[in-house]
């Protein structure tokens, strides 16, 4: 039996953003499910997290076959909180889901072949229990598979009905405009582009940003916080819950290297009379461009408080050049 009532105010508050030209739009801040809800995290804090996310209007939830740990555990816990919680919300949710790396063993569990990502689409709606994913990406560009095969593996899953939209992630630009224009001639459009970005990771502005607001392809922005580093968190130290302090994809090195930038964001970002986190995610929202920036947390603290960047996303002139002089700093 579902307990569950989401509250009645969830779409008060929270701005939805058209993705490219499509007909979808996204919420302007999206939830993410690489960390914190693998079989080795508290699932009373993730159930929690997620519930908290959907009250509050982030109708998105962003999985891919390998997060957890172990891989596939974030997508079945996921389906069991869906199951408890939002099945009756089904027609309210864009659930995506990403194929390309490494899941199991031998030459089918990697990269970008037709065998691969529709054995990884089937695998993963097994796992979260659902009949289809609004969003089915191909998570990194496979410079050996040709590129024509990877994006009719795509439209495929689209045409079979079991995901309504295609995504790629983390394609270059020039990888980017043939898959879009191939997308485009098999009839399915690609909806989105998922790309780090965050003050800490600019590689998306050289030429990324103005292809997608071009082709009318939406853009989400990962990593928003660089994981971490663009908020309290590192300021008095390493915690022992933090990401850094397991040192797998984000090392006490990397907290070293920007300490001092962190530090000088931090003092702009209380001159705005906003945490450093909130500040990072207003940088980003600001941009007409961006679809959706898709968050991490690993509290319903953390993301009460980065919801509310949405309350001040302007800048001055003079505190934009001023974050340009810190991020440009050795
Ligand atoms: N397409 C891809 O290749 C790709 C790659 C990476 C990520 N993604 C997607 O992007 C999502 C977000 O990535 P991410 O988790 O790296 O995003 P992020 O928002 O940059 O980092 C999230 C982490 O920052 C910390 N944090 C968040 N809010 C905070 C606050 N207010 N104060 C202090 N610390 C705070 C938490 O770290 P602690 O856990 O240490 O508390 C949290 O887990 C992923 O879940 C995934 O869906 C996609």
């Amino acid at each position: 039996m579902i307990n569950y009532q989401p509250a009645s105010t969830r779409y008060d508050q929270m701005l939805y953003n058209r993705s490219g030209r499509s007909g979808l739009k996204l919420p302007a801040l999206s939830l993410g499910l690489w960390h914190n809800f693998g079989d080795i995290d508290n699932f009373e804090m993730a159930e929690k997290i997620i519930l908290k996310a959907f009250d509050q209007g982030i109708t998105h939830f962003d999985l891919a076959n390998n997060y957890g740990p172990p891989p596939g555990s974030a997508e079945t816990n996921f389906g069991k909180i869906l199951l408890r919680n939002l099945k009756p919300f089904r027609d309210e949710l864009i659930i995506s889901t990403k194929a390309g790396y490494s899941m199991w063993p031998g030459p089918y569990g990697d990269w970008g072949s037709r065998k691969y990502l529709l054995s990884s689409l089937d695998q993963s709606l097994n796992r979260i229990g659902l009949d289809y994913v609004d969003i089915f990406y191909s998570h990194r560009f496979d410079p050996e598979t040709p590129l024509e095969e990877t994006m009719t593996a795509l439209s495929d899953a689209v045409k079979s009905g079991k995901a309504l939209y295609a995504g790629i992630s983390n394609y270059p630009a020039e990888a980017s405009k043939k898959a879009f224009h191939l997308l485009r001639e098999l009839g399915t459009p690609c909806l989105i582009h998922q790309a780090r970005y965050s003050m800490f990771d600019r590689w998306v502005e050289s030429d990324l940003i103005n292809l997608l607001e071009n082709e009318g392809v939406g853009c989400v922005a990962y990593s928003p916080l660089a994981q971490g580093l663009l908020t309290d968190r590192y300021l008095k130290g390493i915690p022992n819950d933090s990401r850094a302090a397991r040192e797998v994809f984000l090392t006490k090195e990397q907290v070293d290297r920007v300490y001092h930038k962190i530090v000088k964001l931090n003092n702009i970002a209380q001159n705005k009379n906003q945490s450093l986190a909130q500040m990072a995610l207003a940088w980003l929202l600001k941009d007409a461009r961006i679809t959706s920036v898709l968050i991490g947390a690993s509290s319903t603290a953390q993301l009460e408080a980065n919801l509310k960047s949405l309350q001040n996303t302007n800048f001055e002139a003079d505190e934009l050049n001023e974050i340009d002089q810190v991020l440009s700093e050795d």
